[in-house]
Protein backbone atom coordinates (compact mmCIF):
# COMPACT_ATOMS: atom_id res chain seq x y z
CA UNK A 1 0.00 0.00 0.00
CA UNK A 2 1.37 3.56 -0.72
CA UNK A 3 1.45 5.85 2.14
CA UNK A 4 1.45 9.70 2.72
CA UNK A 5 3.89 10.98 5.41
CA UNK A 6 3.32 13.58 7.52
CA UNK A 7 5.54 16.51 8.63
CA UNK A 8 6.63 14.52 12.00
CA UNK A 9 6.98 10.88 9.99
CA UNK A 10 4.08 9.23 11.10
CA UNK A 11 2.04 8.05 8.23
CA UNK A 12 -1.36 7.51 6.53
CA UNK A 13 -2.29 4.49 4.15
CA UNK A 14 -2.96 5.98 0.42
CA UNK A 15 -6.63 4.31 0.61
CA UNK A 16 -8.80 4.49 3.42
CA UNK A 17 -12.51 3.49 3.89
CA UNK A 18 -15.58 6.27 3.66
CA UNK A 19 -18.16 5.74 5.85
CA UNK A 20 -20.61 8.77 5.14
CA UNK A 21 -23.89 6.88 4.21
CA UNK A 22 -22.62 3.53 5.93
CA UNK A 23 -26.19 2.14 7.55
CA UNK A 24 -25.30 2.16 11.33
CA UNK A 25 -26.90 -1.90 11.00
CA UNK A 26 -24.33 -2.34 7.80
CA UNK A 27 -21.17 -0.42 8.87
CA UNK A 28 -19.78 -2.46 12.16
CA UNK A 29 -19.44 -5.52 9.80
CA UNK A 30 -18.23 -3.33 6.69
CA UNK A 31 -15.33 -2.00 9.08
CA UNK A 32 -14.24 -5.45 10.33
CA UNK A 33 -14.49 -6.75 6.61
CA UNK A 34 -12.46 -4.05 5.70
CA UNK A 35 -9.94 -4.24 8.44
CA UNK A 36 -9.72 -7.94 7.84
CA UNK A 37 -9.30 -7.30 4.29
CA UNK A 38 -5.81 -5.12 4.93
CA UNK A 39 -7.55 -1.48 5.11
CA UNK A 40 -5.45 0.43 8.09
CA UNK A 41 -7.38 3.94 7.40
CA UNK A 42 -11.03 4.46 8.28
CA UNK A 43 -12.41 7.84 7.89
CA UNK A 44 -14.99 8.81 10.05
CA UNK A 45 -17.12 11.82 10.81
CA UNK A 46 -19.44 13.09 13.59
CA UNK A 47 -22.42 14.28 11.73
CA UNK A 48 -21.92 10.26 9.72
CA UNK A 49 -24.45 9.38 12.91
CA UNK A 50 -22.32 5.92 13.06
CA UNK A 51 -19.25 6.77 14.88
CA UNK A 52 -20.81 4.66 17.86
CA UNK A 53 -21.33 1.57 15.60
CA UNK A 54 -17.58 1.84 14.18
CA UNK A 55 -16.66 1.93 17.72
CA UNK A 56 -17.87 -1.20 18.48
CA UNK A 57 -16.14 -2.70 15.14
CA UNK A 58 -12.86 -1.10 16.38
CA UNK A 59 -13.05 -2.25 19.79
CA UNK A 60 -14.31 -6.01 19.02
CA UNK A 61 -11.19 -5.86 16.25
CA UNK A 62 -8.72 -4.30 18.80
CA UNK A 63 -9.53 -6.83 21.76
CA UNK A 64 -9.12 -9.92 19.07
CA UNK A 65 -5.22 -8.65 19.11
CA UNK A 66 -3.98 -9.18 15.66
CA UNK A 67 -4.59 -5.93 14.62
CA UNK A 68 -3.93 -2.95 17.16
CA UNK A 69 -4.97 0.78 17.81
CA UNK A 70 -1.86 1.91 16.96
CA UNK A 71 -1.72 0.19 13.44
CA UNK A 72 -5.29 1.75 12.47
CA UNK A 73 -5.31 5.15 10.94
CA UNK A 74 -8.28 6.66 12.63
CA UNK A 75 -9.76 10.63 10.92
CA UNK A 76 -13.02 12.34 12.67
CA UNK A 77 -13.91 15.65 11.48
CA UNK A 78 -15.62 18.38 13.93
CA UNK A 79 -18.92 19.41 12.63
CA UNK A 80 -20.60 22.93 11.72
CA UNK A 81 -22.42 23.20 15.26
CA UNK A 82 -19.18 23.13 17.55
CA UNK A 83 -16.79 25.56 15.74
CA UNK A 84 -16.73 27.83 18.76
CA UNK A 85 -13.61 27.28 20.69
CA UNK A 86 -15.08 26.53 23.99
CA UNK A 87 -17.20 23.74 21.81
CA UNK A 88 -14.78 22.24 20.23
CA UNK A 89 -13.11 19.88 22.71
CA UNK A 90 -16.43 18.52 23.99
CA UNK A 91 -17.44 17.55 20.03
CA UNK A 92 -13.82 15.80 19.69
CA UNK A 93 -14.29 14.18 23.53
CA UNK A 94 -18.00 12.87 22.28
CA UNK A 95 -16.42 11.19 19.29
CA UNK A 96 -13.16 9.95 20.90
CA UNK A 97 -16.31 8.48 23.55
CA UNK A 98 -18.42 7.06 20.44
CA UNK A 99 -15.38 5.34 19.01
CA UNK A 100 -14.07 3.98 21.85
CA UNK A 101 -10.95 5.44 21.20
CA UNK A 102 -8.31 7.93 22.91
CA UNK A 103 -6.86 9.17 20.81
CA UNK A 104 -7.56 10.01 16.78
CA UNK A 105 -5.31 9.90 14.13
CA UNK A 106 -6.80 12.95 12.64
CA UNK A 107 -9.04 15.50 13.43
CA UNK A 108 -10.99 17.70 10.67
CA UNK A 109 -12.83 20.56 10.32
CA UNK A 110 -15.50 19.30 8.54
CA UNK A 111 -16.51 22.66 6.41
CA UNK A 112 -15.21 26.38 6.76
CA UNK A 113 -18.94 27.25 7.75
CA UNK A 114 -20.47 27.54 11.12
CA UNK A 115 -23.87 26.37 12.51
CA UNK A 116 -25.35 27.89 15.76
CA UNK A 117 -23.73 25.89 18.82
CA UNK A 118 -25.26 23.24 19.06
CA UNK A 119 -27.56 23.18 15.93
CA UNK A 120 -29.47 20.09 15.07
CA UNK A 121 -30.42 18.96 11.57
CA UNK A 122 -29.47 21.72 8.77
CA UNK A 123 -29.98 25.12 8.97
CA UNK A 124 -33.91 26.46 8.22
CA UNK A 125 -32.88 30.24 8.35
CA UNK A 126 -30.31 32.42 8.21
CA UNK A 127 -30.30 32.93 11.98
CA UNK A 128 -28.61 29.59 12.41
CA UNK A 129 -25.35 29.86 11.03
CA UNK A 130 -22.63 31.85 12.84
CA UNK A 131 -21.18 34.62 10.65
CA UNK A 132 -17.46 34.70 9.73
CA UNK A 133 -16.84 37.22 12.45
CA UNK A 134 -18.84 35.35 15.12
CA UNK A 135 -16.78 32.13 14.69
CA UNK A 136 -13.78 33.10 12.70
CA UNK A 137 -12.19 30.04 11.44
CA UNK A 138 -8.89 30.89 13.00
CA UNK A 139 -9.97 30.73 16.24
CA UNK A 140 -11.82 27.20 15.30
CA UNK A 141 -8.72 26.20 13.92
CA UNK A 142 -6.81 27.23 16.92
CA UNK A 143 -8.81 25.25 19.51
CA UNK A 144 -8.34 22.14 17.18
CA UNK A 145 -4.49 23.02 17.07
CA UNK A 146 -4.83 23.05 21.16
CA UNK A 147 -6.64 19.37 21.33
CA UNK A 148 -3.58 18.10 18.94
CA UNK A 149 -1.26 20.05 21.82
CA UNK A 150 -3.26 18.17 24.79
CA UNK A 151 -2.52 14.37 23.08
CA UNK A 152 -6.14 13.89 22.10
CA UNK A 153 -5.37 13.69 18.44
CA UNK A 154 -1.75 12.94 16.69
CA UNK A 155 -3.04 15.50 13.67
CA UNK A 156 -5.16 18.09 12.53
CA UNK A 157 -6.49 19.18 9.47
CA UNK A 158 -9.37 20.93 6.99
CA UNK A 159 -11.55 19.74 4.39
CA UNK A 160 -13.02 21.35 1.95
CA UNK A 161 -11.23 24.67 2.34
CA UNK A 162 -10.37 26.75 -0.87
CA UNK A 163 -6.97 28.36 -1.38
CA UNK A 164 -8.01 31.43 -0.25
CA UNK A 165 -9.40 29.99 2.89
CA UNK A 166 -5.93 28.49 3.66
CA UNK A 167 -4.50 31.76 2.56
CA UNK A 168 -6.80 33.44 5.26
CA UNK A 169 -5.44 31.19 7.73
CA UNK A 170 -1.97 31.27 6.59
CA UNK A 171 -2.43 34.85 7.24
CA UNK A 172 -3.57 34.65 10.84
CA UNK A 173 0.00 33.38 11.10
CA UNK A 174 -1.11 29.83 12.60
CA UNK A 175 0.53 26.94 11.40
CA UNK A 176 -1.02 25.33 8.26
CA UNK A 177 -3.07 22.09 8.16
CA UNK A 178 -1.54 19.10 7.84
CA UNK A 179 -4.77 17.74 5.60
CA UNK A 180 -7.21 18.74 3.36
CA UNK A 181 -10.24 16.96 2.37
CA UNK A 182 -11.47 18.02 -0.86
CA UNK A 183 -14.11 16.31 -3.26
CA UNK A 184 -11.81 15.17 -6.22
CA UNK A 185 -12.44 12.91 -9.37
CA UNK A 186 -11.85 12.95 -12.93
CA UNK A 187 -14.89 15.48 -13.23
CA UNK A 188 -13.15 17.61 -10.64
CA UNK A 189 -9.73 17.49 -10.77
CA UNK A 190 -8.76 20.93 -8.64
CA UNK A 191 -5.44 21.29 -9.87
CA UNK A 192 -4.61 24.60 -8.57
CA UNK A 193 -5.60 23.81 -5.14
CA UNK A 194 -3.78 20.10 -5.47
CA UNK A 195 -0.61 22.56 -6.37
CA UNK A 196 -0.97 24.94 -3.92
CA UNK A 197 -1.34 21.89 -0.97
CA UNK A 198 1.83 20.77 -2.28
CA UNK A 199 3.74 23.39 -2.05
CA UNK A 200 3.00 23.98 1.27
CA UNK A 201 3.35 20.59 2.57
CA UNK A 202 -0.12 19.56 3.29
CA UNK A 203 -1.11 16.49 2.37
CA UNK A 204 -4.76 16.09 0.28
CA UNK A 205 -7.39 13.88 0.33
CA UNK A 206 -9.81 12.80 -2.32
CA UNK A 207 -13.25 12.39 -1.14
CA UNK A 208 -15.92 10.40 -3.34
CA UNK A 209 -13.80 9.32 -5.57
CA UNK A 210 -16.53 7.25 -7.49
CA UNK A 211 -19.12 10.06 -7.50
CA UNK A 212 -21.32 9.43 -4.56
CA UNK A 213 -24.05 7.73 -6.40
CA UNK A 214 -26.06 6.53 -2.76
CA UNK A 215 -26.54 10.51 -1.81
CA UNK A 216 -29.80 11.23 -1.02
CA UNK A 217 -31.84 12.42 -4.13
CA UNK A 218 -31.90 15.76 -2.28
CA UNK A 219 -28.37 16.17 -2.85
CA UNK A 220 -28.24 15.55 -6.75
CA UNK A 221 -29.40 17.43 -9.82
CA UNK A 222 -31.18 15.53 -12.49
CA UNK A 223 -29.03 15.57 -15.07
CA UNK A 224 -26.14 15.08 -13.13
CA UNK A 225 -23.14 12.65 -14.98
CA UNK A 226 -22.40 9.28 -13.58
CA UNK A 227 -18.82 8.93 -13.58
CA UNK A 228 -18.65 5.18 -12.87
CA UNK A 229 -20.69 4.95 -16.42
CA UNK A 230 -17.97 7.58 -17.82
CA UNK A 231 -17.26 5.43 -21.13
CA UNK A 232 -13.21 6.95 -21.52
CA UNK A 233 -13.12 4.77 -17.95
CA UNK A 234 -14.89 1.98 -18.92
CA UNK A 235 -12.20 1.90 -21.68
CA UNK A 236 -9.04 2.20 -19.28
CA UNK A 237 -10.50 -0.19 -17.31
CA UNK A 238 -10.98 -3.57 -20.04
CA UNK A 239 -7.14 -2.09 -20.90
CA UNK A 240 -6.21 -3.03 -17.26
CA UNK A 241 -8.86 -5.72 -16.75
CA UNK A 242 -10.08 -3.62 -14.02
CA UNK A 243 -13.01 -2.15 -12.64
CA UNK A 244 -14.23 1.24 -13.70
CA UNK A 245 -13.95 2.14 -9.83
CA UNK A 246 -10.13 0.66 -9.55
CA UNK A 247 -9.37 2.64 -12.43
CA UNK A 248 -10.87 5.91 -10.29
CA UNK A 249 -8.80 4.90 -7.41
CA UNK A 250 -5.82 3.96 -9.04
CA UNK A 251 -6.02 7.39 -10.24
CA UNK A 252 -6.61 9.48 -7.14
CA UNK A 253 -2.99 7.56 -6.31
CA UNK A 254 -1.47 8.22 -9.48
CA UNK A 255 -1.92 11.77 -8.37
CA UNK A 256 -0.19 11.22 -5.38
CA UNK A 257 -3.67 11.95 -3.10
CA UNK A 258 -5.08 9.48 -0.41
CA UNK A 259 -8.20 8.35 -1.24
CA UNK A 260 -11.54 7.31 1.07
CA UNK A 261 -13.57 5.24 -1.51
CA UNK A 262 -17.06 4.27 0.73
CA UNK A 263 -18.88 0.73 0.27
CA UNK A 264 -20.83 -1.33 2.72
CA UNK A 265 -20.21 -4.51 0.26
CA UNK A 266 -17.34 -7.35 1.29
CA UNK A 267 -16.56 -7.66 -3.08
CA UNK A 268 -16.21 -4.15 -3.24
CA UNK A 269 -13.99 -2.95 0.04
CA UNK A 270 -11.48 -5.48 -1.56
CA UNK A 271 -11.95 -4.47 -4.94
CA UNK A 272 -10.98 -1.14 -4.18
CA UNK A 273 -7.83 -2.07 -1.84
CA UNK A 274 -6.82 -4.00 -4.62
CA UNK A 275 -7.00 -0.64 -6.85
CA UNK A 276 -2.96 0.08 -5.50
CA UNK A 277 -1.60 -2.63 -7.52
CA UNK A 278 -2.93 -0.62 -10.74
CA UNK A 279 -0.44 1.25 -12.30
CA UNK A 280 -1.73 3.71 -14.90
CA UNK A 281 0.53 4.75 -18.11
CA UNK A 282 1.10 8.56 -19.32
CA UNK A 283 -1.77 8.10 -22.02
CA UNK A 284 -4.25 6.55 -19.81
CA UNK A 285 -3.58 10.09 -17.49
CA UNK A 286 -3.47 12.18 -20.14
CA UNK A 287 -6.88 10.88 -21.57
CA UNK A 288 -8.28 10.87 -18.37
CA UNK A 289 -7.43 14.62 -17.62
CA UNK A 290 -9.23 15.75 -20.64
CA UNK A 291 -12.52 14.87 -18.53
CA UNK A 292 -12.20 17.39 -15.94
CA UNK A 293 -15.67 19.44 -16.40
CA UNK A 294 -15.45 21.42 -12.90
CA UNK A 295 -18.35 19.10 -11.95
CA UNK A 296 -19.39 18.80 -8.14
CA UNK A 297 -21.12 16.37 -6.61
CA UNK A 298 -21.09 17.86 -3.36
CA UNK A 299 -22.32 21.53 -4.29
CA UNK A 300 -22.40 22.95 -0.61
CA UNK A 301 -26.04 24.51 -1.22
CA UNK A 302 -26.82 23.92 2.14
CA UNK A 303 -24.59 26.04 2.73
CA UNK A 304 -25.68 29.27 0.73
CA UNK A 305 -27.65 31.43 2.61
CA UNK A 306 -30.25 34.40 1.13
CA UNK A 307 -28.04 36.98 2.83
CA UNK A 308 -25.07 35.48 1.12
CA UNK A 309 -23.38 35.47 4.74
CA UNK A 310 -20.51 32.47 3.49
CA UNK A 311 -20.59 33.39 -0.10
CA UNK A 312 -19.41 30.59 -2.41
CA UNK A 313 -17.35 28.62 -0.25
CA UNK A 314 -15.77 26.72 -3.17
CA UNK A 315 -13.96 29.62 -4.01
CA UNK A 316 -14.26 32.75 -1.46
N1 LIG B 1 -15.18 15.90 3.94
C1 LIG B 1 -16.34 15.89 3.36
O1 LIG B 1 -17.07 16.90 3.33
C2 LIG B 1 -16.79 14.65 2.67
C3 LIG B 1 -17.85 14.71 1.74
C4 LIG B 1 -18.20 13.54 1.09
C5 LIG B 1 -17.55 12.36 1.38
N2 LIG B 1 -16.56 12.32 2.33
C6 LIG B 1 -15.88 11.05 2.67
O2 LIG B 1 -15.51 10.39 1.46
C7 LIG B 1 -16.07 9.09 1.43
C8 LIG B 1 -16.34 8.65 0.00
O3 LIG B 1 -17.23 9.51 -0.67
P1 LIG B 1 -18.78 9.17 -0.91
O4 LIG B 1 -19.27 8.26 0.15
O5 LIG B 1 -19.45 10.48 -1.09
O6 LIG B 1 -18.86 8.46 -2.29
P2 LIG B 1 -17.98 7.45 -3.21
O7 LIG B 1 -17.00 6.71 -2.40
O8 LIG B 1 -17.55 8.26 -4.37
O9 LIG B 1 -19.12 6.49 -3.74
C9 LIG B 1 -19.81 5.62 -2.91
C10 LIG B 1 -20.77 4.82 -3.79
O10 LIG B 1 -20.01 3.99 -4.69
C11 LIG B 1 -20.42 2.62 -4.53
N3 LIG B 1 -19.23 1.78 -4.72
C12 LIG B 1 -18.19 1.56 -3.88
N4 LIG B 1 -17.28 0.75 -4.42
C13 LIG B 1 -17.75 0.41 -5.64
C14 LIG B 1 -17.27 -0.41 -6.68
N5 LIG B 1 -16.09 -1.05 -6.56
N6 LIG B 1 -18.00 -0.54 -7.80
C15 LIG B 1 -19.19 0.11 -7.93
N7 LIG B 1 -19.70 0.92 -6.97
C16 LIG B 1 -18.99 1.07 -5.84
C17 LIG B 1 -20.97 2.54 -3.11
O11 LIG B 1 -21.91 1.50 -3.01
P3 LIG B 1 -21.91 0.36 -1.86
O12 LIG B 1 -21.62 1.00 -0.54
O13 LIG B 1 -23.31 -0.16 -1.96
O14 LIG B 1 -20.89 -0.64 -2.29
C18 LIG B 1 -21.66 3.90 -3.00
O15 LIG B 1 -22.92 3.89 -3.63
C19 LIG B 1 -17.32 9.25 2.30
O16 LIG B 1 -17.90 8.03 2.65
C20 LIG B 1 -16.77 10.06 3.43
O17 LIG B 1 -16.02 9.23 4.31
C21 LIG B 1 -16.16 13.45 2.95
Amino acid sequence: MNKHDYRDGDSIDGIGLGTWKSDPGEVERAVEVALEAGYRHIDCAAIYRNEAEIGHALARVFAGGSIRREDVHITSKLWNNAHLPADVEPALKRTLADLRLDYLDLYLMHWPVAFRSGLEGFPQQESDFLSPEQAPISATWEAMLAARDQGLVRHVGVSNFSIHKLQQLAASGAELPEMNQVELHPYLQQDALLQWCREHDILVTAYSPLGSSDRPDTMKADDEPALLDNALIAEIAEKHAATPAQILIAWALARDTIVIPKSTHAGRLRQNLASADIVLDDADMQRIATLDQHYRYIGGNVFRTPGGMYGNIFED
